[in-house]
């Protein structure tokens, strides 16, 4: 029941963020703030040649604050990217890291503090509360409206011997500084805006579906998916409306703040078992897979997810449940292809041949503890089947 829900102990853990046009210039007096001596900028090849990094060496400058950057990062970062930050954090003698990027450039800067402060592989920090010692201070400014990692407590990285993604899930990994400016939004072209956007429509709906949700998180989830049907079609056909870009940006903030706390389900354990398996773009991944995960939950969760169906403004003419999970369904499918992801997992190189090696993998994800319905593997299996 709602009211036991409401009442039973929830924690909610987010970092010191500043949302607004602008604060990314902040960054290098929130480095002297911390104490950095020597910041350990991590970033990515394309990012590098940005106005915005370009305005972060400017800033640093004139703060006299010394830096290293580390920019050997790939998308679906990879587990030797992370050890090999580490061995260079190290021999500069770094003592912050400044993550400037996107989701992949913020696991990684995750990733290269934990080890840099727990001293072991990556992998050993796969899963729940596996982290003993804090990282260096981290300073995160996202450059896509989606991942979220600059307030959650997720670190996903690539696992390149078994070829999956592993999630890092603790306290430990919540970015002390979130510079959150929607302005560099406007640098993005329209499918990373497509996929990164409907990556955070992804953890909202599944925030608020999950097990694990609360009166925070269910304000923010709500919210979240409020603003990304409003807005995410006129941020892509406008990519300099700021108004636009700036309600993506605050919706991409509310679901990271919800699924940060309120974990996710099986849209991101399939996600990470089959980026990992062909390295393909996770929002992507997640909009082929949300509405298919949404008819595999429904009956489990119907209170939640017709809240949700509300809130994405989709017309309920009809009263049968049944009839209303079929149009949701299909409704979401549309809104993926409005926004200009055409694709099916089938596009995207997959074959029934695997589809059992990655329901295998994606079943050992800790993402799939707080979906509504507990998933076995023949189930993961039709979801990938039914998204081809
Ligand atoms: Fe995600």
């Amino acid at each position: 029941m709602q009211e036991d829900i409401q009442l039973n102990p929830r924690k909610f853990v987010c970092p010191e963020y500043v949302y607004g046009v602008d604060s990314r210039l902040m960054a290098a007096t929130y480095c002297a703030k911390l104490g950095g001596r020597k910041i350990f900028v991590v970033t990515d090849a394309v990012i590098k040649e940005s106005r915005w990094f370009k305005e972060l060496e400017n800033d640093l400058h004139t703060h006299s604050l010394d830096y290293h950057v580390f920019s050997s990062v790939s998308p679906n970062p990879r587990d030797y990217e992370v050890m090999q930050g580490k061995n260079e954090y190290e021999e500069n003698k770094c003592n912050l890291i400044l993550a400037l990027g996107g989701g992949s450039v913020m696991d990684c800067a995750k990733g290269i503090g934990i080890v840099c402060t727990n001293q072991k592989d990556i992998h050993r920090y796969e899963g729940v509360d596996m982290i003993k010692k804090p990282m260096p201070p981290l300073i995160c400014i996202p450059t896509t409206g989606g991942t979220s990692a600059d307030v959650s407590q997720f670190a996903i990285i690539n696992n390149t011997s078994e070829k999956y993604k592993f999630a890092i899930i603790s306290k430990a990994v919540v970015p002390d500084i979130a510079l959150i400016d929607p302005f560099i939004l406007t640098s993005m072209d329209a499918f990373l805006s497509a996929c990164t956007g409907m990556d955070a429509l992804s953890h909202s709906f599944e925030a608020y579906a999950s097990n694990a949700n609360s009166a925070f998180t269910d304000l923010y989830a709500l919210e979240s998916i409020k603003l990304i049907f409003g807005n995410l079609q006129k941020s892509i056909e406008q990519p300099f409306n700021i108004h636009a870009r700036g309600q993506i940006m605050l919706a991409s903030l509310y679901a990271g703040l919800a699924f940060s706390n309120a974990s996710l389900g099986c849209v991101h354990s399939l996600a990470h078992s089959l980026g990992g398996f062909l390295d393909l773009p996770h929002g992507e991944c997640n909009a082929i897979l949300l509405p298919h995960v949404v008819g595999y939950n429904f009956d489990a969760a119907k209170e939640r997810y017709l809240k949700i169906a509300q809130a994405t403004n989709m017309p309920i003419a009809d009263s049968n449940p049944s009839k209303i999970k079929t149009n949701f369904v299909e409704y979401l499918i549309r809104f993926k292809e409005s926004v200009g992801i055409n694709t099916t997992l089938n596009d995207l190189g997959v074959s029934t041949d695997i589809t059992a090696t990655l329901a295998a993998k994606a079943i050992q994800d800790p993402c799939n503890a707080t979906n509504p319905r507990s998933p076995e593997i023949k189930d993961l299996q039709t979801i990938y089947n039914e998204s081809m």
